[in-house]
Protein backbone atom coordinates (compact mmCIF):
# COMPACT_ATOMS: atom_id res chain seq x y z
CA UNK A 1 0.00 0.00 0.00
CA UNK A 2 1.35 3.57 -0.93
CA UNK A 3 2.45 5.24 2.54
CA UNK A 4 0.69 8.14 1.98
CA UNK A 5 -3.07 6.35 1.44
CA UNK A 6 -1.95 4.02 4.30
CA UNK A 7 -4.32 4.52 7.51
CA UNK A 8 -2.85 4.15 10.84
CA UNK A 9 -4.92 3.39 14.18
CA UNK A 10 -3.95 6.07 16.23
CA UNK A 11 -1.27 4.62 18.95
CA UNK A 12 -2.76 4.58 22.32
CA UNK A 13 -0.64 6.33 25.33
CA UNK A 14 -0.49 5.15 28.75
CA UNK A 15 -0.67 8.27 30.84
CA UNK A 16 -1.65 6.18 34.13
CA UNK A 17 0.02 2.89 35.39
CA UNK A 18 -1.19 1.56 38.12
CA UNK A 19 1.24 -1.02 39.34
CA UNK A 20 0.59 -3.93 42.33
CA UNK A 21 -1.21 -1.17 44.30
CA UNK A 22 -2.82 -2.21 47.51
CA UNK A 23 -4.33 -0.34 50.69
CA UNK A 24 -4.78 -1.79 53.60
CA UNK A 25 -6.68 0.03 56.71
CA UNK A 26 -4.97 -1.35 60.21
CA UNK A 27 -7.93 -2.22 62.31
CA UNK A 28 -7.76 -1.40 66.47
CA UNK A 29 -7.60 -5.35 67.15
CA UNK A 30 -4.29 -5.82 64.94
CA UNK A 31 -6.13 -7.06 61.79
CA UNK A 32 -6.26 -4.86 58.03
CA UNK A 33 -9.22 -4.48 56.12
CA UNK A 34 -8.02 -5.32 52.66
CA UNK A 35 -10.23 -2.84 50.30
CA UNK A 36 -7.28 -3.05 47.40
CA UNK A 37 -5.24 -6.00 46.70
CA UNK A 38 -2.33 -5.81 44.25
CA UNK A 39 -4.12 -4.03 41.50
CA UNK A 40 -2.51 -3.90 38.30
CA UNK A 41 -4.25 -1.17 36.10
CA UNK A 42 -3.89 1.25 33.07
CA UNK A 43 -5.29 4.23 31.62
CA UNK A 44 -4.60 5.77 28.46
CA UNK A 45 -4.84 9.01 27.00
CA UNK A 46 -8.47 10.81 25.98
CA UNK A 47 -10.28 6.99 27.07
CA UNK A 48 -12.44 6.12 29.84
CA UNK A 49 -11.60 3.62 32.32
CA UNK A 50 -14.60 2.09 34.09
CA UNK A 51 -14.19 0.48 37.63
CA UNK A 52 -17.22 -1.36 38.41
CA UNK A 53 -18.19 -3.73 41.49
CA UNK A 54 -20.63 -4.65 44.18
CA UNK A 55 -20.90 -1.73 46.88
CA UNK A 56 -17.27 -2.36 49.18
CA UNK A 57 -15.58 -3.51 46.61
CA UNK A 58 -13.00 -1.18 46.96
CA UNK A 59 -13.09 1.91 44.04
CA UNK A 60 -13.22 4.32 45.93
CA UNK A 61 -10.53 3.51 47.88
CA UNK A 62 -8.82 2.38 44.69
CA UNK A 63 -8.98 6.33 43.29
CA UNK A 64 -8.67 7.73 46.32
CA UNK A 65 -5.52 6.22 46.98
CA UNK A 66 -3.99 6.79 43.59
CA UNK A 67 -5.33 10.60 44.67
CA UNK A 68 -3.16 10.49 48.02
CA UNK A 69 -5.61 11.21 49.87
CA UNK A 70 -4.89 7.65 51.59
CA UNK A 71 -0.98 6.73 51.74
CA UNK A 72 -0.78 3.24 49.64
CA UNK A 73 0.52 -0.12 51.63
CA UNK A 74 2.56 -0.98 48.75
CA UNK A 75 2.92 -0.37 44.68
CA UNK A 76 2.99 2.43 42.20
CA UNK A 77 1.18 4.28 40.08
CA UNK A 78 3.08 6.05 37.43
CA UNK A 79 1.79 9.21 35.75
CA UNK A 80 3.77 10.95 32.65
CA UNK A 81 7.00 8.42 33.90
CA UNK A 82 7.18 8.83 37.53
CA UNK A 83 5.53 7.08 40.58
CA UNK A 84 2.99 9.95 42.05
CA UNK A 85 3.24 7.78 45.27
CA UNK A 86 6.77 9.13 45.69
CA UNK A 87 6.18 12.61 44.80
CA UNK A 88 6.27 15.42 47.33
CA UNK A 89 6.68 19.48 47.71
CA UNK A 90 6.04 21.27 44.62
CA UNK A 91 5.86 18.41 42.16
CA UNK A 92 3.27 16.45 44.33
CA UNK A 93 1.09 19.60 44.08
CA UNK A 94 1.24 19.99 40.57
CA UNK A 95 0.12 16.06 40.69
CA UNK A 96 -2.97 17.22 42.07
CA UNK A 97 -3.56 20.18 39.65
CA UNK A 98 -3.22 17.38 36.81
CA UNK A 99 -5.79 15.06 38.31
CA UNK A 100 -8.85 15.93 39.53
CA UNK A 101 -11.92 14.69 41.21
CA UNK A 102 -15.55 15.12 40.92
CA UNK A 103 -17.59 13.77 43.34
CA UNK A 104 -21.00 12.11 43.94
CA UNK A 105 -22.43 15.73 45.68
CA UNK A 106 -20.58 18.68 44.54
CA UNK A 107 -22.64 20.47 47.13
CA UNK A 108 -20.34 19.17 49.64
CA UNK A 109 -17.32 20.54 48.36
CA UNK A 110 -18.69 24.01 48.07
CA UNK A 111 -18.53 26.40 50.84
CA UNK A 112 -22.50 27.83 50.74
CA UNK A 113 -21.43 31.34 51.84
CA UNK A 114 -19.38 31.50 48.48
CA UNK A 115 -20.32 32.88 44.89
CA UNK A 116 -20.70 30.56 42.25
CA UNK A 117 -17.84 32.58 40.51
CA UNK A 118 -15.65 32.59 44.10
CA UNK A 119 -16.32 28.75 44.29
CA UNK A 120 -15.43 27.99 40.16
CA UNK A 121 -12.33 30.17 40.48
CA UNK A 122 -11.37 29.37 43.95
CA UNK A 123 -8.82 26.50 42.64
CA UNK A 124 -7.06 28.61 39.72
CA UNK A 125 -6.53 31.31 42.34
CA UNK A 126 -4.89 29.10 45.10
CA UNK A 127 -2.86 27.55 42.23
CA UNK A 128 -1.77 31.31 40.74
CA UNK A 129 -2.84 30.66 37.62
CA UNK A 130 -5.37 33.74 37.45
CA UNK A 131 -5.48 37.18 39.28
CA UNK A 132 -8.34 38.42 41.95
CA UNK A 133 -9.45 40.98 38.72
CA UNK A 134 -9.83 37.92 36.21
CA UNK A 135 -12.22 35.94 38.38
CA UNK A 136 -15.56 37.03 36.82
CA UNK A 137 -14.27 36.57 33.24
CA UNK A 138 -13.04 33.82 33.85
CA UNK A 139 -15.91 32.58 35.82
CA UNK A 140 -17.87 33.37 32.70
CA UNK A 141 -15.71 31.40 30.88
CA UNK A 142 -15.93 28.17 32.74
CA UNK A 143 -19.77 28.54 33.04
CA UNK A 144 -20.14 28.72 28.82
CA UNK A 145 -17.64 25.55 29.02
CA UNK A 146 -20.27 23.15 30.45
CA UNK A 147 -23.45 25.11 29.41
CA UNK A 148 -24.74 26.88 32.12
CA UNK A 149 -26.00 30.72 31.97
CA UNK A 150 -23.22 33.51 32.64
CA UNK A 151 -25.12 35.30 34.93
CA UNK A 152 -25.03 32.34 37.61
CA UNK A 153 -21.59 33.57 38.54
CA UNK A 154 -23.26 35.47 40.74
CA UNK A 155 -25.66 33.52 42.48
CA UNK A 156 -25.14 30.57 45.79
CA UNK A 157 -24.89 26.90 45.03
CA UNK A 158 -27.89 26.63 47.05
CA UNK A 159 -29.88 28.05 44.44
CA UNK A 160 -29.05 25.43 41.80
CA UNK A 161 -30.44 22.31 40.68
CA UNK A 162 -28.19 19.06 41.99
CA UNK A 163 -27.96 18.53 37.84
CA UNK A 164 -26.63 22.27 37.32
CA UNK A 165 -24.65 22.14 40.71
CA UNK A 166 -22.93 18.68 39.06
CA UNK A 167 -22.34 21.29 35.97
CA UNK A 168 -20.35 23.59 38.34
CA UNK A 169 -18.39 20.71 40.30
CA UNK A 170 -17.29 19.47 36.16
CA UNK A 171 -16.36 23.24 35.84
CA UNK A 172 -14.53 23.56 38.55
CA UNK A 173 -12.40 20.11 38.18
CA UNK A 174 -11.85 21.22 34.82
CA UNK A 175 -10.89 24.59 35.32
CA UNK A 176 -7.47 23.43 36.20
CA UNK A 177 -6.90 21.48 32.91
CA UNK A 178 -6.57 18.34 34.19
CA UNK A 179 -4.79 15.45 32.04
CA UNK A 180 -6.85 12.88 34.87
CA UNK A 181 -10.51 13.52 35.92
CA UNK A 182 -11.55 10.87 38.19
CA UNK A 183 -15.69 10.38 38.61
CA UNK A 184 -16.47 8.78 41.31
CA UNK A 185 -20.41 8.01 40.97
CA UNK A 186 -20.73 11.39 39.92
CA UNK A 187 -23.97 11.12 38.08
CA UNK A 188 -25.46 8.56 40.09
CA UNK A 189 -27.50 11.23 42.31
CA UNK A 190 -28.98 12.93 39.07
CA UNK A 191 -32.46 11.67 37.42
CA UNK A 192 -31.74 9.54 34.24
CA UNK A 193 -32.58 12.92 31.70
CA UNK A 194 -30.02 15.32 33.19
CA UNK A 195 -27.55 12.28 33.68
CA UNK A 196 -27.55 12.25 30.03
CA UNK A 197 -26.92 15.68 29.50
CA UNK A 198 -23.97 15.74 31.83
CA UNK A 199 -22.71 12.28 30.54
CA UNK A 200 -22.96 14.02 26.82
CA UNK A 201 -20.97 16.98 28.60
CA UNK A 202 -18.23 14.75 30.23
CA UNK A 203 -17.91 12.95 26.89
CA UNK A 204 -17.66 16.41 24.64
CA UNK A 205 -15.59 17.66 27.10
CA UNK A 206 -12.92 14.92 26.50
CA UNK A 207 -12.88 14.77 22.70
CA UNK A 208 -11.95 18.74 22.86
CA UNK A 209 -9.37 18.26 25.78
CA UNK A 210 -7.91 14.86 25.02
CA UNK A 211 -9.08 13.93 29.03
CA UNK A 212 -8.98 10.83 30.37
CA UNK A 213 -11.41 9.50 32.87
CA UNK A 214 -11.62 7.01 35.48
CA UNK A 215 -15.67 6.43 35.75
CA UNK A 216 -16.71 4.58 38.96
CA UNK A 217 -20.60 4.21 38.31
CA UNK A 218 -22.75 1.41 39.34
CA UNK A 219 -25.23 1.79 36.54
CA UNK A 220 -23.63 -0.83 34.05
CA UNK A 221 -25.41 0.00 30.87
CA UNK A 222 -23.76 3.51 31.87
CA UNK A 223 -20.43 2.27 31.76
CA UNK A 224 -21.27 0.24 28.83
CA UNK A 225 -21.69 3.64 26.99
CA UNK A 226 -19.26 5.87 28.57
CA UNK A 227 -16.30 3.22 28.59
CA UNK A 228 -13.68 2.15 26.29
CA UNK A 229 -11.98 -0.24 29.08
CA UNK A 230 -14.10 -1.54 31.68
CA UNK A 231 -12.50 -3.18 34.79
CA UNK A 232 -14.44 -5.36 37.30
CA UNK A 233 -13.45 -5.22 41.04
CA UNK A 234 -14.31 -7.47 43.82
CA UNK A 235 -13.19 -7.91 47.33
CA UNK A 236 -10.37 -5.32 46.23
CA UNK A 237 -9.26 -7.37 43.33
CA UNK A 238 -9.59 -6.48 39.59
CA UNK A 239 -11.11 -10.10 38.24
CA UNK A 240 -11.47 -9.05 34.54
CA UNK A 241 -10.66 -6.08 32.02
CA UNK A 242 -12.27 -5.26 29.04
CA UNK A 243 -11.18 -3.24 26.33
CA UNK A 244 -13.32 -1.68 23.58
CA UNK A 245 -16.48 -3.76 23.99
CA UNK A 246 -19.24 -3.87 26.56
CA UNK A 247 -18.95 -5.91 29.75
CA UNK A 248 -22.86 -7.10 28.95
CA UNK A 249 -21.87 -8.75 25.75
CA UNK A 250 -18.03 -9.77 26.09
CA UNK A 251 -17.81 -10.78 30.55
CA UNK A 252 -16.29 -13.99 30.79
CA UNK A 253 -15.51 -13.82 34.67
CA UNK A 254 -18.22 -16.08 36.74
CA UNK A 255 -18.08 -13.10 38.86
CA UNK A 256 -18.95 -10.59 35.82
CA UNK A 257 -21.44 -12.70 34.32
CA UNK A 258 -23.01 -13.00 37.94
CA UNK A 259 -23.20 -9.75 38.17
CA UNK A 260 -24.58 -9.16 34.51
CA UNK A 261 -27.21 -11.62 35.44
CA UNK A 262 -28.46 -9.79 38.85
CA UNK A 263 -28.94 -6.96 36.92
CA UNK A 264 -30.25 -7.67 33.34
CA UNK A 265 -32.65 -10.73 34.14
CA UNK A 266 -35.29 -8.33 36.31
CA UNK A 267 -38.16 -7.39 34.75
CA UNK A 268 -39.00 -4.29 36.70
CA UNK A 269 -42.34 -3.84 35.07
CA UNK A 270 -43.25 -7.00 36.89
CA UNK A 271 -42.00 -5.63 39.92
CA UNK A 272 -39.38 -8.04 40.02
CA UNK A 273 -36.58 -7.12 41.93
CA UNK A 274 -32.70 -7.54 41.68
CA UNK A 275 -31.58 -10.85 42.57
CA UNK A 276 -28.18 -10.31 45.35
CA UNK A 277 -25.06 -12.81 43.94
CA UNK A 278 -25.82 -15.65 46.25
CA UNK A 279 -23.72 -16.86 49.05
CA UNK A 280 -21.70 -13.59 51.55
CA UNK A 281 -19.51 -11.74 50.44
CA UNK A 282 -16.02 -12.43 52.71
CA UNK A 283 -15.36 -9.99 54.46
CA UNK A 284 -12.06 -7.72 53.52
CA UNK A 285 -10.67 -8.63 56.90
CA UNK A 286 -10.11 -12.10 56.43
CA UNK A 287 -9.37 -13.02 53.11
CA UNK A 288 -9.99 -16.10 51.62
CA UNK A 289 -7.34 -18.08 50.35
CA UNK A 290 -7.21 -18.68 46.26
CA UNK A 291 -9.58 -17.14 43.91
CA UNK A 292 -11.54 -14.44 45.95
CA UNK A 293 -14.84 -15.30 44.19
CA UNK A 294 -14.36 -19.12 44.96
CA UNK A 295 -16.82 -19.30 47.58
CA UNK A 296 -19.90 -17.65 45.70
CA UNK A 297 -18.44 -18.98 42.63
CA UNK A 298 -20.72 -21.27 40.48
CA UNK A 299 -17.65 -22.56 38.40
CA UNK A 300 -15.34 -23.24 40.81
CA UNK A 301 -13.19 -26.61 40.87
CA UNK A 302 -10.61 -27.63 43.80
CA UNK A 303 -7.73 -25.53 42.38
CA UNK A 304 -9.70 -21.88 42.92
CA UNK A 305 -9.84 -22.81 46.52
CA UNK A 306 -5.71 -23.44 46.92
CA UNK A 307 -4.07 -21.27 44.05
CA UNK A 308 -4.72 -16.96 43.05
CA UNK A 309 -5.51 -16.90 39.41
CA UNK A 310 -3.21 -14.10 38.09
CA UNK A 311 -5.00 -11.22 35.66
CA UNK A 312 -4.16 -12.60 32.28
CA UNK A 313 -4.85 -11.62 29.05
CA UNK A 314 -6.16 -14.25 27.67
CA UNK A 315 -7.16 -12.90 23.97
CA UNK A 316 -6.13 -9.25 22.84
CA UNK A 317 -7.75 -6.38 25.18
CA UNK A 318 -9.56 -8.73 27.35
CA UNK A 319 -7.95 -9.57 30.97
CA UNK A 320 -9.21 -12.40 33.29
CA UNK A 321 -8.31 -13.85 36.79
CA UNK A 322 -10.05 -16.91 36.50
CA UNK A 323 -7.98 -20.67 36.30
CA UNK A 324 -10.88 -21.48 33.74
CA UNK A 325 -12.62 -18.29 32.23
N1 LIG B 1 -10.99 4.82 56.14
C1 LIG B 1 -11.30 3.52 56.19
N2 LIG B 1 -10.96 2.77 57.28
C2 LIG B 1 -11.26 1.45 57.35
N3 LIG B 1 -11.87 0.78 56.34
C3 LIG B 1 -12.22 1.47 55.25
C4 LIG B 1 -11.97 2.87 55.10
N4 LIG B 1 -12.44 3.28 53.90
C5 LIG B 1 -12.97 2.19 53.31
N5 LIG B 1 -12.84 1.11 54.12
C6 LIG B 1 -13.28 -0.27 53.81
O1 LIG B 1 -12.68 -0.66 52.60
C7 LIG B 1 -13.58 -1.42 51.81
C8 LIG B 1 -13.77 -0.76 50.45
O2 LIG B 1 -14.51 0.44 50.62
P1 LIG B 1 -14.79 1.46 49.42
O3 LIG B 1 -15.41 2.68 49.98
O4 LIG B 1 -13.54 1.62 48.65
O5 LIG B 1 -15.85 0.62 48.54
P2 LIG B 1 -16.65 1.05 47.23
O6 LIG B 1 -16.43 -0.04 46.22
O7 LIG B 1 -16.32 2.43 46.84
O8 LIG B 1 -18.16 0.94 47.74
P3 LIG B 1 -19.46 1.82 47.28
O9 LIG B 1 -19.87 1.27 45.94
O10 LIG B 1 -20.47 1.50 48.34
O11 LIG B 1 -19.07 3.26 47.23
C9 LIG B 1 -14.86 -1.55 52.62
O12 LIG B 1 -14.83 -2.78 53.31
C10 LIG B 1 -14.78 -0.37 53.57
O13 LIG B 1 -15.48 -0.63 54.76
MG1 LIG C 1 -17.42 4.21 46.72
Amino acid sequence: MNNQTAVRAPERRVVMDIKNLTKKFPLEDGKYVTACDDINLRAYEGETLGVIGESGCGKSTLVRTILQIHPATSGEVFFEGKDILKTKGEERRENRRKIQMIFQDPTAAFDPKMKVKDILCEPLLNFGLIKKSEIGEKARELLRMVELPEDFAERYPHSMSGGQRQRLGIARALSLEPKIVVCDEATSALDVSVQEKVCRLLVKLQKERGITYIFICHDIGLVDLMCDSIAVMYLGNIMEVIEHGRISEKARHPYSKALMRAIFKVDFRRGEKVQPLEGEIPSPRDLPSGCPFHSRCPECAEICAKEKPALKEKEPGHWTACHFA
